[in-house]
């Protein structure tokens, strides 16, 4: 072999997938690099990836940041809390979300080396075949040369762009932009009414925006229980988030300060909106330029992700791809999995992800968060299913909270009782969640839960009645 600096294991990416199987492979013994080029406002590294740096983090300290605004104006009042005077200090509210941001990367920093994973600042990509592995390189600030016996690929994604409307994260603005405007817009325009649009519209209507979702599917949140998704498009629409099903943009052309839509409504009308910023959010596509996924033949599939099977095995022999960029739903958590898996697999053990029991979350107020089947899903596929549902209406906790909006609902199998999936839309639903992935993951009956001592008040007992709902003996409703 070379002189090149040789790795039992090298990651190529520290987002959620990358660092944490750099970590997992460390603690069971590999030695272990990890690559990432992402660099923060001093040039200096930044790991952490989109989740980090664009995504999950800064996205939950502004949601965070812009719920109490919207409580200090309006719901403080009703528990004899005046405010007087309130003001919006945009400025420190994004201070404080850089923060947050640095605190994540300085830990994740702290916890390459404590594991003693050498980090590496810069773009890898493969160089080629090696005599028992492969070359990576990094190109950054020092240029290196790496050999790996093992290599786990975990670039990430992006944000997918309109055709004909570049970002320009000024007017056009993907979740970068929509994370950094330095005053609130007047008029925002949100294109995709999935997790980001949702999210990010929420944060900046609450800071006092206008904003108009514009979704290109006759349905809202498709993927969601149509109940919980029928009941959430209810609360956001009161709450004054405009969104419009079934449109057709046709156009989208910046001008000099803001941004004009022309675009077809659902019954057949054009429209021409003109919007101050405008988020596009229609999904994100895998990284994969300037991997050198060529140099070696690491196949992607057809629509650009790298080809893995259920084991995040590529098709060559000890490159493995996990998170974003490769199938499956684009989460930190899926990523995370993913990652330790894969660092099992290396070692010959049996890493596992359970597909079925992946939560999702939608952090806008009232949340969204599911795991499993769905009610239409149960339908199409023929499996007969009870339902039970509760409110939070009829909660103790949630009353004491004054946020009694939504409910929980559950499906088990009609057969066996056992728990095909969770649905829930209200207060605090991405902590509540966790029973039921829980429940699922040691194939709970719904009696079982509703069998189990919940505290009171807590919003966990809307979770056990809706376990009791499914037998049509909820106690409280
Ligand atoms: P990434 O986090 O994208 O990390 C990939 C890393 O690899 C990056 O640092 C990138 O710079 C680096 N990289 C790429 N190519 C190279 C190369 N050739 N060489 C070196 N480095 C490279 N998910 C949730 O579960 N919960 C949430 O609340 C949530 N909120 C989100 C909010 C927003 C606004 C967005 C955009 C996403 C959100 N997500 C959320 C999704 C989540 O961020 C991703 O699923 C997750 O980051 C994927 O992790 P990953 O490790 O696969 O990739
Ligand atoms: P998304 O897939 O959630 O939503 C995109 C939406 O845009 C869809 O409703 C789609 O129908 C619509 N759309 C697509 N093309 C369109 C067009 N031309 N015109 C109008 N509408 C169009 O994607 P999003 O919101 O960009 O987020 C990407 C991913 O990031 C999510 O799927 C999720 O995996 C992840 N994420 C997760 C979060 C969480 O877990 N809380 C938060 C934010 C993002």
């Amino acid at each position: 072999m070379s002189s090149a600096k040789q790795f039992d294991v090298v990651v190529i990416g520290a987002g959620p997938g990358g660092y944490i199987a750099a970590i997992r492979a460390a603690q069971l013994g590999f030695s272990v690099a990890c690559i990432d080029e992402w660099v923060n406002a001093k040039g200096g590294p930044a790991p952490g990836g989109t989740c980090t740096n664009v995504g999950c983090i800064p996205s939950k300290a502004l949601l965070q940041s812009s719920e109490h605004f919207e409580h200090a104006g309006h719901a403080f009042a009703e528990h004899g809390i005046d405010v007087a005077g309130l003001s919006l200090n945009l400025g420190q509210m994004l201070k404080r979300k850089d923060g947050v941001v640095k605190q994540n990367n300085d830990g994740i920093l702290y916890l390459l080396k404590k594991n003693k994973v050498a980090f590496f600042h810069g773009r890898g990509s493969f160089g080629g075949a090696a005599e028992g592995g492969y070359t990576v390189n990094v190109a950054g600030a020092a240029a290196e040369t790496l050999q790996a016996r093992h290599v786990v690929v975990a670039t990430g994604s992006n944000a997918r762009a309109l055709p004909g409307a570049a970002f320009d994260e000024k007017l056009i603005l993907s979740n970068t932009g929509a994370l950094a405007l330095d005053a609130v817009p007047a008029r925002l325009g949100v294109i995709g009414a999935g997790v980001i649009g949702l999210e990010m519209g929420s944060v900046w209507r609450r800071l006092g925006a206008k904003v108009t979702v514009l979704e290109g599917l006759p349905t809202f949140l498709g993927a969601v229980d149509e109940q919980i998704a029928k009941e959430a498009h209810k609360l956001f629409t009161k709450q004054g988030l405009a969104v419009n099903l079934g449109v057709k943009i046709d156009t989208v052309s910046a001008g000099a300060n803001d941004v004009t839509v022309a675009y077809v409504d659902a019954k057949g009308e054009a429209h021409s909106a003109v919007f101050d910023k405008l988020i596009i959010s229609i999904g994100r596509v895998p990284n994969t330029t300037g991997l050198g996924a060529e140099a070696v033949g690491l196949k992607l599939d057809e629509r650009g992700f790298i080809a893995v099977d259920d084991d995040c095995k590529t098709n060559l022999p000890n490159v493995w791809a996990v998170g974003d960029v490769v199938r499956g739903p684009m989460l930190a958590h899926k990523a995370e999995e993913e990652g330790v898996a894969v660092a099992e697999r290396i070692a010959g053990q049996h890493g596992h992800t359970n597909f079925n029991t992946i939560p999702w979350v939608i952090y806008t107020s009232p949340e969204i968060a599911w795991v499993g089947q769905t009610e239409q899903q149960l339908k199409a596929a023929g499996v007969a299913y009870k339902a039970g549902t509760f409110p939070f209406l009829a909660n103790g906790r949630a009353r004491a909270l004054g946020d009694t909006s939504g409910m929980v609902k559950f499906l088990a199998d009609a057969t066996t009782d056992e728990i095909l999936g969770v649905h829930i839309v209200g207060p605090m639903a991405s902590e509540l969640i966790s029973e039921a992935v829980v429940a699922m993951e040691f194939k709970a009956s719904s009696e079982d839960i509703a069998r189990i001592c919940h505290a009171h008040p807590s919003l966990s007992e809307a979770t056990k009645e809706a376990a009791l709902a499914v037998d049509k003996r909820a106690l409280n409703f």
